[in-house]
């Protein structure tokens, strides 16, 4: 079933009618809490037209809950035992989610978190924060555009020539590419620089000049960045900071998977920027990779205009939530044998991603903050 989102903000759905007959082919009936779409778009009778059917109160029947956040606590205790959700769910040491997990436990559902999907290329259709950075990659480009009082591209007039602005991207993995590409796409100049070594290569493949700062490469696990020492980390900062001051807009993405977002850009470096300068930092809400970013606001520092991103995806509903649709419904199908569901440990991909099951949290790190380690 797919209830209404109920955090602030949340605009996306987990289910678009499109996908609802997939569903009902696997054998599955889906069940729409009324007004779930309502936020992007979507009205409560194309889900209906589609096959779905409607009800206001649907917790207490329900198998699997399909959301894009968390369900709220009182929500989870309404669910069956042995029931399953499908959501995202930051989990960890140092997740505010702690309790629900420990309800999620105690209530006996089974809870799979989108962010824990595998990263391997089974899993490609189901990797939602894939999906979800693509959105928000191509957002903050056009939210820099839009905050930007000049053009991106290059214009030969008869008026004169208007040259074009100077984007400096930060962090290049699937947001930043898309970043990059949209700003190309507008007609900006556009550098990048990211720590992984393979990120020239593809920093040049989607049209950006890659910044070389001759520092060693931070490749970690899985082709994920590591965390960097303090003093790598400023002499980073030190040797962008020319950088930054030339770049019309910068847009920042950088993050290392589990930790606080590192901190790229001083307060100091942007207001050495020009009058008139856009900074985007898509890592606002993870900690900031500018010093002095806020998440949901447009923050002055010098004469630049600092924007941090919150919940970005959720600024384009329409196609974030179709996007994310499919990586559930792929899930989905991983968890559905001869029209019944059924969680198969033995698969990677679900063993990945599963938080809770038969009552124990199986998410090691979430389960010593909870319950401490074996004595
Ligand atoms: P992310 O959202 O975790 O981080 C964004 C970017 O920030 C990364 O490219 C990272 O290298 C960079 N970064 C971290 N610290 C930095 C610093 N101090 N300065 C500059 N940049 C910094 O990353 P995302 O977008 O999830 O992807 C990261 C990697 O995962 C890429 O290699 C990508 O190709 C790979 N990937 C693999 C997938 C698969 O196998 N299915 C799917 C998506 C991504």
């Amino acid at each position: 079933m797919v209830p209404r989102e109920t955090q602030a903000g949340e605009t996306r759905v987990a289910l678009v009618p499109e996908l609802v007959e997939r569903l009902i082919a696997l054998g599955h009936e889906v069940v729409v809490q009324p007004g779930a779409g309502r936020g992007a778009q979507v009205a409560d009778e194309e889900y209906a037209a589609a096959g779905a059917s409607l009800d206001a109160d649907p917790f207490g029947t329900a198998d699997l809950v399909v959301s894009v956040q968390p369900l709220d606590p009182g929500t989870v205790r309404l669910l069956p035992r042995g029931s399953t959700t499908v959501s995202f769910l930051p989990v960890g040491a140092e997740s505010p989610y702690l309790s629900l997990v420990a309800d999620l436990r105690d209530v006996g559902v089974t809870s799979l978190a989108m962010e824990l999907v595998p990263r391997i290329s089974r899993a490609q259709s189901m990797d939602a924060l894939s999906s979800q950075s693509l959105v928000s990659g191509y957002r903050c480009a056009i939210v820099a555009a839009g905050l930007l009082r000049r053009f991106f591209p290059l214009n030969m007039t008869a008026a004169g020539t208007v040259p074009p602005a100077e984007v400096l991207v930060l962090g290049a993995g699937v947001a930043g590419l898309q970043a990059i590409a949209t700003a190309k796409r507008l007609g900006a100049v556009v550098r990048a620089y990211d720590v992984r070594p393979s990120s020239a290569e593809e920093i040049a493949s989607v049209g950006a000049k890659p910044v070389d700062l001759d520092l060693e490469a931070l490749d970690g696990a899985g082709g994920y960045a590591r965390e960097m020492t303090e003093e790598r980390a400023a002499r980073q900062r030190e040797l962008l900071a020319p950088y930054v001051a030339a770049a019309d807009a910068l847009i920042t993405t950088a993050a290392v998977p589990g930790r606080r977002a590192p901190l790229l850009v001083t307060a100091e470096m942007v207001a050495a920027m020009k009058p008139g300068s856009v900074v985007v930092d898509l890592a606002a809400e993870s900690g900031g990779n500018v010093e002095g970013s806020l998440p949901g606001e447009v923050v002055r520092i010098g004469s630049a205009q600092v924007w941090g991103g919150a919940n970005v995806p959720a600024q384009m509903p329409g196609p974030a939530s179709r996007l994310y649709a499919h990586n559930v419904v792929s899930l989905i199908e991983l968890l559905t044998h001869d029209g019944a569901l059924h969680l198969d440990l033995d698969d990677e991909i679900l063993a990945g991603a599963c938080v809770t099951h038969d009552g124990l949290i199986r998410h090691e790190a979430t389960r010593i903050a909870l319950e401490g380690s074996p004595a």
